[in-house]
């Protein structure tokens, strides 16, 4: 019923794509079209009483960037099966990664459960996309065929009815959402590097993949992750790399970012949760550190372009919480840039071993 409403309101704006700045109560309707709009972009770096996950870059122009990012992968260690889904509205000027040159792209990668990686990009039919806010629940709906609904920043539900792939992804919480410096709350500072705002709206889910690839069935249960970041620059403007990821580890919930900028600056972000219940959430400096592992090459830091990516990665977490990652597979394709990965964590929590599951990714974007 909500979502008939939600529905019938979205699909009568495409005749007012302006209507995004309602201020009335009730569900706020925005249209990003897919070409870029002239003007300069505001981005929202405060956060508010509401719309944890609504829009925060607009317009979209040249040089803003949106996105709400979706993943999934098992935690079966026999199982190598992941999913990641991106709801792009930005252009390749703002973020030079999406292979389209729609502004808004859908961008889907996996791998199956024998780790062999499948990808594609959903440029849409050219009518953009609709994000529908009502508080904390949200819904977004790109012209490809795939759409997200959320009910609050707990339970989302993506649908995919595209001609190659067919079928549904869920994700029910067990992590309370954050942001770069610490639970949700209004007033609190969304940059998680200059410019560049975030929100972890879900830093664990249980999640389930029920998918229909052109006839392969990708189907599995897992770890499933979702937040967005946006900026009113280009995203190569203020980055030189970064280390973001997520895992399941024993009771913890875990969420890193470690990002240097071009001047070499350091920020960070460092989220812990157990029995749904935040342990540590900080941006302060220190309070985390990730660095890559493997061969002198892969291990170098900070790293360049020519640099091999990392096998693994060791993370110390202010209070004396340390993590081995080792790669298992990559979630992406070959990229000299960009490396998304599966692989395996492993700490000691209460005196006990533990290993699990990760998914992780490093950007480096300095030539040498
Ligand atoms: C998404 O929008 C299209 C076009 O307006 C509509 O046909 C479809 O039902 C919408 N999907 C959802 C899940 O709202
Ligand atoms: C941007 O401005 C130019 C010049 O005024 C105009 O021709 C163009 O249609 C505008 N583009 C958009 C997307 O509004
Ligand atoms: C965006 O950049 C492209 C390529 O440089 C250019 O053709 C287009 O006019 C620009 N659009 C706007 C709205 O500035
Ligand atoms: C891996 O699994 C996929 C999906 O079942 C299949 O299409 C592919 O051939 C398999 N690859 C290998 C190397 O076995
Ligand atoms: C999530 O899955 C775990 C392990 O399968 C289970 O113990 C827990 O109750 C589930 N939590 C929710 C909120 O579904
Ligand atoms: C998967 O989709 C194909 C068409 O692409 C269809 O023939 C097949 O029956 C579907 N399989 C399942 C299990 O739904
Ligand atoms: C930002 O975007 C990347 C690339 O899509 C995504 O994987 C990551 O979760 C986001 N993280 C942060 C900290 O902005
Ligand atoms: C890097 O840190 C220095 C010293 O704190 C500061 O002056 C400078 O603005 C920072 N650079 C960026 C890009 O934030
Ligand atoms: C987890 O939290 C629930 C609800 O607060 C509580 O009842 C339960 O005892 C906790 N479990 C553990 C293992 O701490
Ligand atoms: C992590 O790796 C270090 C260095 O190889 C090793 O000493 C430590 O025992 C490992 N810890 C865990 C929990 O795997």
């Amino acid at each position: 019923m909500h979502l008939s409403l939600l529905q019938s309101l979205a699909s009568g704006l495409t005749a007012f794509p302006l209507l995004g700045a309602a201020s009335k109560p009730g569900p706020t309707i925005y249209h990003i079209p897919s070409t870029p709009q002239n003007g300069t972009a505001q981005a929202q770096l405060i956060s508010s009483a509401s719309g944890f996950d609504a829009p925060k870059a607009t317009p979209i122009t040249n040089s803003s960037f949106d996105w709400w990012y979706f993943d999934v992968a098992s935690n079966n260690p026999a199982d190598l099966a992941s999913i990641t889904i991106v709801f792009f509205t930005t252009t390749q000027q703002g973020f030079p990664f999406t292979e389209s040159s729609s502004a808004t792209p859908v961008r889907i990668s996996g791998t199956y459960s024998n780790g062999t990686l499948w990808d594609l990009t959903l440029d849409g039919d050219g009518s953009g996309a609709t994000v529908v806010v009502d508080g904390e629940a949200t819904s977004g709906n790109w012209s490809s065929g795939v759409t997200w609904h959320a009910t609050s920043t707990s339970n989302y539900l993506i649908t995919l009815d595209t001609p190659r792939l067919k079928g549904a992804i869920t994700f029910q919480s067990v992590a309370p959402a954050h942001l770069p410096c610490g639970a949700d709350a209004p007033g609190q500072n969304l940059e998680v590097g200059p410019r560049i705002g975030w929100a972890n709206a879900i830093p664990d889910a249980n999640s389930s993949v029920r998918l229909n690839i052109t006839g392969t069935v990708l189907a599995f249960d897992g770890l499933g992750y979702h937040d967005k970041n946006w900026s009113d620059l280009p995203f190569t403007t203020n980055v030189a790399s970064w280390y973001w990821g997520h895992a399941r580890v024993g009771p913890l919930s875990i969420v890193w970012f470690d990002f240097l900028d071009l001047e070499g600056n350091e920020s960070v972000s460092v989220y812990v949760s157990r029995n749904n219940t935040i342990v540590t959430a900080s941006c302060s400096p220190g309070s985390i550190q990730v660095r890559p592992t493997g061969s002198t090459e892969q291990a170098a830091y900070p790293p360049v372009v020519s640099n091999p990516d990392p096998a693994g990665y060791r993370i110390e977490i202010v209070g004396g919480l340390a993590l081995n990652i080792s790669v298992l597979v990559p979630a992406v394709p070959t990229n000299p840039f960009y490396t998304r990965s599966i692989g395996t964590i492993s700490t000691m929590v209460d005196g006990k071993f533990y290993s699990g599951r990760a998914l992780f990714e490093q950007f480096k974007l300095v030539q040498s």
